[in-house]
């Protein structure tokens, strides 16, 4: 059955936590031309004012959602729903901030929760929630221990245990009546995604195009679902339409592309659209990530979201390698001029 009062087709106002950064632009874009007005918060911290367009139908608050006071000062806001995309994302900053990284994720959602009392939210969880889970493609019923989380976290509650309490805490809202819808992503990948935080695509397109190697983790097996942002998006618009996956029972959903490929398939295809003569360099990831280990297999089983969304035709993952580079060169000759 149809959700009537977030029907796309009514236009509607709606609050984006992390909306300058790389999916939560994405988001917004589609928001604005669905007639919406959109408020992003935002603290920068690894989003740009550069990823959000021009609409007199956008209204930016640049803070931070771990800021109550500052929170409370735009609670007349009363937005029809909340799309929370605000964390720490990226395992360079996951690692060197654990701490920051779990209060962002439970602290800065109850705040946001709390702000819009009994407001709709589409929580941004994570495919981290799995934890190490490596043998198959992983559903959403399937039970995580908590140390499975501390494990992927080595030992320091982070960004998988932060993201794990987040959803508790957005499951316990909507137990309490509240709308809420849980997203699982894995691996979302496409332009605008910056290689600073640690993020492999970018990383290794920059790295080819500049000469640099490529550095691959341990011996570049790891598989992952690379998900075209565009059409993860797209999902999560066709899952708001439905009433059910609102609540409770129904309402963690997994999106990603259900096909894998390692992570050496990956540096190998970079380096033949790029045409560069970078090398692949294997290092531990250890060496990089101390203490961490690194997820071998991590494709999501989405026989249950395909109910909604129906059965997608997720772009391939070189033609996303092909239109990354073409936005990074087009990028760099800008600079250049
Ligand atoms: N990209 C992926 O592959 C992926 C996969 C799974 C889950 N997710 C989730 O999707 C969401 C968006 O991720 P993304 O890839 O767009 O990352 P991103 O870093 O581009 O976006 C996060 C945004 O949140 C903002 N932010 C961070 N801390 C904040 C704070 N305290 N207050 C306000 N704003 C804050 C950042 O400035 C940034 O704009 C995150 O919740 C992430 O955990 C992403």
């Amino acid at each position: 059955m149809k959700n009537q009062s977030l029907n796309s087709e009514k236009s509607k106002t709606v609050l984006v936590t992390g909306g300058a950064g790389f999916i939560g632009n994405s988001m917004v874009k589609k928001f604005l031309d669905a007639g919406d007005t959109v408020y992003v918060i935002d603290d920068l911290s690894t989003g740009t004012l550069d990823n959000l367009p021009e609409s007199e139908n956008l209204h930016f608050y640049k803070g931070s959602i771990l800021d109550k006071p500052f929170l409370e000062t735009l609670k007349d806001l009363q937005p029809d729903l909340i799309v929370h995309l605000g964390s720490i994302v990226g395992m360079r900053l996951a690692t060197k901030y654990h701490g920051l990284v779990y209060e962002t994720c439970t602290t800065g959602t109850s705040n946001v929760l709390d702000t819009f009392k009994g407001v709709p939210a589409v929580l941004f969880s994570s495919s981290a929630v799995y934890g190490m889970d490596n043998r198959h493609a992983v559903r959403e019923d399937q039970q995580v221990s908590y140390e499975q989380l501390l494990k992927y976290d080595a030992g320091d509650p982070g960004y998988a245990c932060g993201k794990y309490a987040m959803e508790q805490i957005g499951l316990k809202e909507s137990e309490a009546g509240r709308k809420v819808m849980i997203i699982r992503p894995f691996n979302v990948i496409g332009t605008r995604q910056v290689g600073t935080y640690g993020m492999v695509v970018p990383t290794f397109v920059n790295n080819a195009i500049a000469g640099k190697p490529l550095t691959v983790f341990d011996d570049g097996f790891q598989v992952r679902s690379f998900s075209d942002v565009t059409t993860c998006v797209n999902c999560v618009f066709k899952l708001m339409e439905f009433d059910e996956l609102w609540t409770p029972g129904h309402n963690i959903i997994n999106i990603g592309a259900k096909t894998g490929h390692s992570i050496n398939d990956l540096a190998f295809m970079v380096l033949e659209e790029t045409q560069s003569d970078s090398v692949i360099k294997y290092s531990f990831y250890e060496e990089f990530f101390p203490n961490h280990k690194d997820v071998a297999y991590r494709v999501p089983d989405t026989t249950y979201g395909e109910k909604y969304y129906g059965v997608i035709e997720w772009p391939s993952l070189r033609s996303i390698v092909q239109k990354i580079l073409h936005s990074v060169k087009h990028v760099n000759a800008v600079q250049e001029s």
